[in-house]
């Protein structure tokens, strides 16, 4: 616990801690499905686009506004993009980059709470799936566990049904987020993804070995191999480039996966000190994650699943949704797998454990500098306060778990739709209004690396136009439709109004930081100039 000034004990740390809320759920589960489901191969270029267009320079961008806030005293994204953006509306906008984290951290430690669970089980004895059923079988057993763990067939089921293991689950995930998270900065996120990050990619490694030696398991299948498998992932459809859809669904998952337009590298670099490279960090941080996201999460899943499922199986559950796959499909994978079967069972619930782990202890940080900072509560204080807006949150989800109605509603609003707007407000700005001139000299105050000057370029005006021509295209696509869908069961309709009520919660906060801000003497509309 720390009340006095957080920063970051190393350059390491930071990357790591970074590199950890990035690499996450996303990686493994999200981006495999929406590869898959948005041209294979193909889905590579507008990925890559959104990767260097987007991600990378908005990233840069984040990186830079953060540290200059935090040379200021500043660290929540309200108060810093105010000053940025030299106002209220700014700064009013800027509580999307506390809303987002938060909103997400409801359903994301749901999510992750189902890969403890499911570790748990793995370790002792896997989850029911019987090794020598029939494929058939098998998948009715293992969705059977899924429902009954994730209480999909029905609200209120998790803490009305048989088994409370769901909710002891996730008391356990909460209360080991909530520990770090108050230990503070240096001494709670950047000790634990120390070692984390390097035990998810030794298990990462280790399952990926496993897949790609799985050879051609069954011999009455011989078209049912890895290499068929790396072909269901990657053989290129371009015919989907032609779909403004995929282009989005490849900005989004950007963002998502970077964690960029999200509310967190703000908050984090923050607490850099002035002379800290962030060019450097920027760039080592989304490369950890690509390497996570295409090497890893892009050659384990699909090509488990398409070894022992075939291409039926396989299409039909990346149609069911990304988590399924992860969580329906491939305990059926590791059940035919034979005598390592619940070994790389526990491993892979472990590596996806401690990605989202790494990735939603970032989702509260924010919303304790907020508090800090608005309120001049302690962190301790602060802790408490996100702990309960946690509780909130979690009743909530665990509740409505009928069909994933809560969860993906949310997911839609806060964890798809609000990424695009901060990203979008964030970057303009940033170029605009900071000054792209100001801005890039800013991204090189202690930079190890000097970064091509076509990105100062990308930034003014390519990233905002990209942006915006998604983002119009998104809401012309989809918000009419998600409307509908949002009103459509109780639990969209009370995710929208969780949505609300933490909303006005955060700009309340926002209002009285404003007016302590000004008490304490701080010009927060224009911190000018910086150094
Ligand atoms: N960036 C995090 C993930 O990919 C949220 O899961």
């Amino acid at each position: 616990m720390s009340d006095h000034k957080e920063e970051w004990g190393s350059r390491l740390g930071v990357i790591l801690a970074v590199a950890g809320s990035a690499v996450g759920l996303g990686n493994f589960l999200r981006f495999p499905g929406q590869a898959a489901a948005n041209g294979g191969g193909a889905f590579l270029i507008p990925y890559f686009c959104a990767l260097f267009l987007l991600g990378i320079p908005i990233g840069w961008a984040e990186w830079a506004m953060g540290r200059y806030g935090g040379k200021k005293g500043l660290h929540s994204a309200p108060m810093i993009i105010g000053a940025v953006g030299k106002g209220r509306v700014a700064r009013y906008l800027g509580v999307i980059g506390v809303m987002i984290p938060l909103g997400v951290s409801y359903y994301y430690v749901f999510i992750e709470t189902w890969t403890f669970g499911y570790f748990l089980k793995y370790l002792t004895g896997g989850i029911g799936v019987d090794a020598t059923a029939t494929v058939a079988q098998q998948t009715a057993q293992s969705s059977e566990f899924y429902n009954a763990f994730t209480g999909a067939a029905q609200d209120g089921v998790l803490f009305t049904g048989d088994s409370k293991f769901t909710i002891i689950s996730w008391i356990v995930v909460f209360a080991i987020n909530l520990f770090f998270v108050f230990r503070g900065l240096s001494k709670g996120i950047e000790k634990f993804v120390s070692w984390a990050m390097p035990a998810m990619a030794i298990c990462a490694l280790f399952v990926l070995i496993r897949v790609l030696t799985l050879g051609t398991p069954d011999p009455g299948q011989p078209d049912q191999n890895v290499i068929n498998g790396l072909g269901y992932m990657w053989n290129p459809n371009y015919s989907k480039l032609g779909d403004f859809s995929t282009w989005m669904a490849a900005a989004g998952q950007i963002f998502f996966s970077l964690s960029v337009g999200f509310g967190v590298v703000i908050n984090y670099s923050s607490y850099l000190k002035r002379k800290d490279d962030i060019a450097l960090s920027g760039l080592t941080a989304a490369s950890t994650n690509e390497l996570f996201e295409v090497g890893f999460g892009g050659m384990i899943t699909l090509t488990a699943a398409f070894v022992f499922l075939g291409l039926s199986g396989t299409t039909a559950a990346v149609a069911t949704g990304s988590f399924s796959l992860g969580f329906a499909t491939l305990p059926v994978v590791f059940a035919r797998m034979g005598a390592l079967g619940n070994f790389v069972g526990a491993a892979w619930f472990f590596m996806l454990f401690l990605a989202a782990i790494t990735s939603s202890l970032s989702m509260y940080q924010p919303a304790v500098a907020l508090i800090k900072e608005c309120l001049g509560w302690s962190h301790a204080r602060a802790t408490a306060t996100i702990a309960t807006l946690g509780v909130f949150g979690a009743i909530l989800t665990l509740w409505y778990t009928q069909g994933g109605q809560f969860w993906s509603t949310m997911d839609f609003w806060v964890g798809t739709y609000l990424i695009f707007a901060l990203a979008g407000v964030q970057i303009i700005y940033f170029a605009w209004s900071f000054g792209i001139d100001r801005g890039w000299k800013e991204i090189h105050q202690g930079a190890s690396i000097q970064i091509p000057p076509v990105f100062k370029f990308i930034m003014k005006y390519v990233a905002p136009l990209y942006l915006i021509i998604v983002f119009v295209g998104f809401t012309f696509q989809n918000l009419g439709p998600s409307i509908t869908a949002a009103w459509a069961s109780t639990g969209s309709r009370v995710a929208i109004i969780a949505i609300l009520l933490t909303l006005s919660f955060l700009v309340i906060v926002t209002y009285f930081g404003e007016r302590r801000q000004r008490a304490l003497g701080v010009d927060i509309d224009d911190l000018q100039p910086a150094d």
